[in-house]
């Protein structure tokens, strides 16, 4: 839990400090805190701090190998990051592999069983509201992030699982669920933000099913460091495998309302033809165009509006709709 705000020069959270050096830089520092319940509980274990910014370090240099893009410029020391600064998204993006934690309680459910497919839940990040669940629409109509930002945020969220997923496994470790912020900089640009350790995961050893992340803090189960070390470590000891799959954009164009479209109404008719009655049928285009990995953060809204306009879409007779896959 974390948010960055240009307007302040340095921000406490409940375990970082964000100090903002400049317009394009700021420092994001691990302290050795530790809370659960959202504040409710607290200690300061020696060595945490530097523990979870080394985790962060692994996972974020394995998340930019696979197209992730993150605010992480550069590692400064144990504990610190030189970061990009952003406005973050009032949101959480919680992926979830494994039941555990929050949706057990909300649905009175065991914890324990894989889910039929990851499920992507995004909440407020709020604590005094203890970070309700919240609808994408309600986040939408609220303000809290653009409709298509949602849809960028929610596809490198499933790319991070894919990713994070196939290596944990790997490395002999079932990632339950995690917790990811996003933030828009300057410039409108989208990036991964925050930090990945055993504070923003659940982890549990693949044989022993032991958990190896904050559950052992919460629910006072032993040593939460020594989970955190061998997160570390067994993570280390892998050769990590980045994801090399393409990012899909697809554009759905349609014409106008009111636009002749004759195309449309020879399949009425011929719909109509097997004794279905329709209303109308309106013909488009769908487009699919495929990124490789490495994808930089770029500023798709405006790219593709752009050549939507000039190229693909005649913007006098036709609509298009973008969706991230
Ligand atoms: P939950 O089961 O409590 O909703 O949490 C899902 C995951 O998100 C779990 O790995 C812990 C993480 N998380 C945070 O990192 N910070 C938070 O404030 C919350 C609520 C969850
Ligand atoms: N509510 C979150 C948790 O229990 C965050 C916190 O209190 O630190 O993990």
């Amino acid at each position: 839990m974390m948010r960055q705000e240009n307007e302040e020069k340095s921000y406490s959270g409940k375990v970082k400090t964000l100090e903002i050096l400049n317009s394009e830089t700021a420092k994001m520092i691990f302290r050795d805190d530790i809370t659960a319940g959202d504040g409710a509980k607290k200690d300061n274990l020696n060595g945490k701090g530097a523990l979870n910014a080394r985790m962060t370090e692994i996972l974020f240099n394995l998340l930019t190998s696979s197209g992730i893009p993150t605010h992480i410029l550069k590692k400064e020391d144990d504990i610190t990051f030189l970061v990009r600064p952003l406005k973050i998204f009032p949101v959480e993006v919680v992926i979830r592999n494994t039941l555990a934690g929050s949706i057990c309680r909300r649905y009175g459910i065991p914890e324990g069983e894989e889910l039929k497919k990851p499920l992507l839940e995004i909440f407020v990040k709020d604590d005094e509201l203890h970070d309700p669940l919240i609808s994408e629409s309600v986040a939408v109509s609220l303000g809290y992030i653009e409709e298509f930002e949602l849809g960028l945020v929610k596809a490198y969220a499933h790319r991070v699982n894919k990713v994070l997923k196939h290596n944990f496994d790997k490395a002999g470790l079932i990632l339950v669920d995690f917790k990811l912020e996003f933030g828009r900089d300057k410039n409108g640009l989208i990036w991964l933000a925050d930090e990945l350790s055993g504070d923003s995961m659940r982890v549990w050893d693949k044989e022993t099913r032991q958990k190896l992340d904050k559950d052992v803090f919460r629910k006072d189960l032993g040593d939460v460091l020594e989970g955190y070390r061998t997160l570390e470590k067994r993570l280390s000891e892998i050769e990590f495998e980045p994801l090399r799959e393409p990012l899909n954009v697809n554009i759905i164009i349609t014409p106008k309302e009111g636009i002749p479209n004759p195309g449309g109404n020879v399949v009425k008719r011929a719909i109509e033809n097997f004794g279905i009655n329709t209303q109308s049928v309106r013909l488009g285009k769908f487009i699919q165009i495929s990124f490789q990995e490495n994808l930089e953060s770029r500023n798709w809204k405006e790219e593709f509006h752009k050549v939507n306009n000039e190229l693909l879409t005649n913007p006098l007779i036709e609509v298009f709709k973008i969706q991230i896959r």
